[in-house]
This record gives C-alpha cells, sequence and structure tokens, in this order.
C-alpha cells in the first residue's frame, strides 16, 4: 500500500472510533510496533536512496498528522458526555450488584462505645504495654510472689532473652496501667485503659485465653464508692440502652480496699437462672473498689492526702449480655454466620 492509502484508511478508522477502546486499536493498526507505518518503513529499504529520501520524509509527515488525529479524537472521546452512551451500554433497570463489605468486629465497636462514653464524663483514655513485668502485674499491685492471689490468674511467662531481673510475662489484666499512669502523673485525674489481656487457661464456653478489659481510675480529695457506684452505674445504663439490675457484693482484691464485686443480672434468661449463667441469675461483670494505699504508695501518690476508686470490667462479657452471645469463642472464629449479625 502506497503511503497516502495508508493515510486515508487510517484517518476513515480514526473518525469511525466510537470510543477509547477502538481509537485504541486504530493506533496499534497504524502507530503500533508492528502497525502500517512501520511496515512501510521497512518496505523502503530495497528502494534506491533518492527515493528512499522522498518516501521516508512523507511516511514521517503522516505519522506525525495521524498522531496529532489520534491525540485530538482521544481527547474528545474522554470527554464524551453520559447522554452520549449508547443505550444498550447503560441499562438504569438492571439490578445492581452487591458489594460486600467487611466491617469491625463487635468486640471492636464496644471498646469505641466505651471510651465515647468515659470521654463524654472527662475521663481520659490510655494505653499500657501488653507485654509486662512481674512488677507492674503483680508486685506493684500488692500482690507478692507469695500471695494466693497469683493463682487466680494463670499467667504466660515469657523467656528473657536477656539477663534482667524484671521477668517478663504478657499482662493478665489491664491494671498494671494504674500503677504507670500514677507514676507519671499528679492527682487528681480519672483515666480508663482499654486493653486486651491474657491469662494460661483452659478454653470452655465463658473462658478464653486472651479477652478484653476496661480499666478505669480516679483519684482525687475527696472520692468515694457513691462516685464509682453513679460512674458504672450510668455507663451500663448507656451501654444498654436502658436500667440493668447490679448486684454489688463484697469481693477481694489485694490492689483495692474495700474491694467489690459487681455482677450483672443474666440478660440471657433475665435472672431465671440458664447455663450461660450457671444457674446463678447474675454474671460477674467487674472487680472493684477503693485504692488500696500500697498501690498508691507505689505510684508515688501519697496515700494520706489522695484517694480514688478504680474498677476493671470484663468487655468480652459486656458484649455478650447485651447481644445474647452464650460462647465467648465466636468472637475469634472467624465465623462469617457469627460476625456479619454485628
Ligand atoms: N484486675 C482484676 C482482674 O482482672 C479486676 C479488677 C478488680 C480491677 C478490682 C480493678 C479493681 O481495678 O479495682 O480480675
Amino acid at each position: 500500500m502506497d503511503i497516502l492509502s495508508i493515510q486515508q484508511q487510517a484517518e476513515k478508522e480514526i473518525k469511525g472510533a466510537n470510543d477509547l477502546k477502538e481509537l485504541n486499536l486504530v493506533f496499534e493498526k497504524y502507530l503500533g510496533r508492528k502497525g502500517e507505518i512501520s511496515k512501510f518503513f521497512r518496505s523502503l529499504k530495497d528502494l534506491p536512496l533518492e527515493q528512499r529520501k522522498i518516501q521516508g520524509k512523507k511516511a514521517n509527515q503522516v505519522k506525525e498528522v495521524l498522531e496529532k488525529k489520534i491525540q485530538e479524537k482521544r481527547t474528545i472521546l474522554s470527554k464524551k458526555p453520559f447522554q452520549e452512551i449508547k443505550r444498550a451500554e447503560l441499562d438504569v433497570t438492571q439490578p445492581g450488584e452487591r458489594i460486600n463489605l467487611g466491617h469491625l468486629s463487635i468486640l471492636t465497636y464496644a471498646k469505641r462505645e466505651v471510651i465515647d462514653f468515659f470521654k463524654s464524663i472527662g475521663f481520659e483514655i490510655i494505653e499500657s504495654p501488653e507485654v509486662e513485668t512481674e512488677y507492674y502485674n503483680f508486685d506493684a499491685l500488692n500482690i507478692p510472689d507469695y500471695h494466693p492471689a497469683r493463682d487466680s490468674m494463670d499467667t504466660f511467662w515469657l523467656k528473657n532473652k536477656e539477663k534482667s531481673k524484671d521477668k517478663f510475662l504478657l499482662r493478665t489484666h489491664t491494671s498494671p496501667s494504674q500503677i504507670r499512669y500514677m507514676e507519671k502523673h499528679k492527682p487528681p485525674f480519672r483515666v480508663i485503659t482499654p486493653g486486651r489481656v491474657f491469662r494460661y487457661e483452659a478454653i470452655d464456653a465463658s473462658h478464653e485465653a486472651q479477652f478484653y478489659q476496661v480499666e478505669g481510675l480516679a483519684v482525687s480529695k475527696d472520692i468515694g464508692l457513691a462516685n464509682l457506684r453513679y460512674v458504672l452505674e450510668n455507663f451500663l445504663k448507656y451501654f444498654f440502652g436502658r436500667e440493668v439490675n447490679l448486684r454489688w457484693r463484697p469481693g477481694y482484691f489485694p490492689f483495692v480496699e474495700p474491694g467489690l464485686e459487681v455482677d450483672i443480672e443474666c440478660q440471657v434468661c433475665q435472672g431465671k437462672g440458664c447455663p450461660t449463667c450457671k444457674y446463678a441469675g447474675f454474671i460477674e461483670l467487674a472487680g472493684a473498689g477503693m485504692v488500696h494505699p500500697n498501690v498508691l504508695k507505689n505510684g508515688g501518690i501519697n496515700p494520706y492526702k489522695w484517694q480514688g476508686f478504680a474498677f476493671g470490667l470484663g468487655l468480652d462479657r459486656l458484649v455478650m449480655m447485651r447481644h445474647n452471645i452464650n460462647d465467648i469463642r465466636l468472637f475469634h472464629s472467624g465465623d462469617l454466620r457469627f460476625m456479619s449479625q454485628f
């Protein structure tokens, strides 16, 4: 084919291209590496020098013209208004395609709700390490190593790589955050630490080796159990969206005196007794109390001047009660039948 026929043919096809895809095909056909123009250049090698020069120059001109035309057409096509899209391409009556989006775990949503509530009443939200030392997890909280309370918290001990006198472990509760915070801050203050804790435990419907707590600590001059009760009752009312029956009873924790346990009426059976609450009608939700003077001391706070309350809420339990979940293992099961309900 001579160069002028190539040009004419190409221009016709550029004009006729209906969309960018078609235009690209035209580009390939004429200007691509194996396109007509390249072919033409290759065919010149057999011509005498003079002819080769003339034809080569022509071909270069044609190439430029075509490139320009394609560029112009590309600009037009990419601005092609929506209305011009052929009817067949867009059928607004077709049902849409369902897009399945993932979402966060119910535990994460619940944690955020807890944070929102406590922020709204002036608590600061803090973090604390998941890998702790024996000192912060136990000793500083008034649990020396001969103390029987250590037995109630089966611990994942970690192997120390370097020689150090601190023994490392995975925190068994969020309470060490109390000491860490007190060491660096002067009262009055109020804080919560939401976080993950670990226990070396046999796993069953109500026990996981890994679960979540929310630690609370408020230290001030005249602060007492009435304040603690007010805060927790209001939090639970917010979290459940209604009044829930609570039971406050004495409890023992080495880091508080007096210590309390807060039970919630089992929401699965409304207190009648069922396997979830082991037929007790109530389920333990939190430990709490007035911070023990030794703990204040260990945090560098003078217990003759300051006092405070502390609590540790079980987040998983809270969520289980609110959503009628009877097995804690479901949270980490990855079972979509469970996950997608929230
Ligand atoms: N740390 C305790 C536990 O994990 C819970 C607890 C009890 C926290 C009493 C507190 C408290 O702050 O005052 O079993």
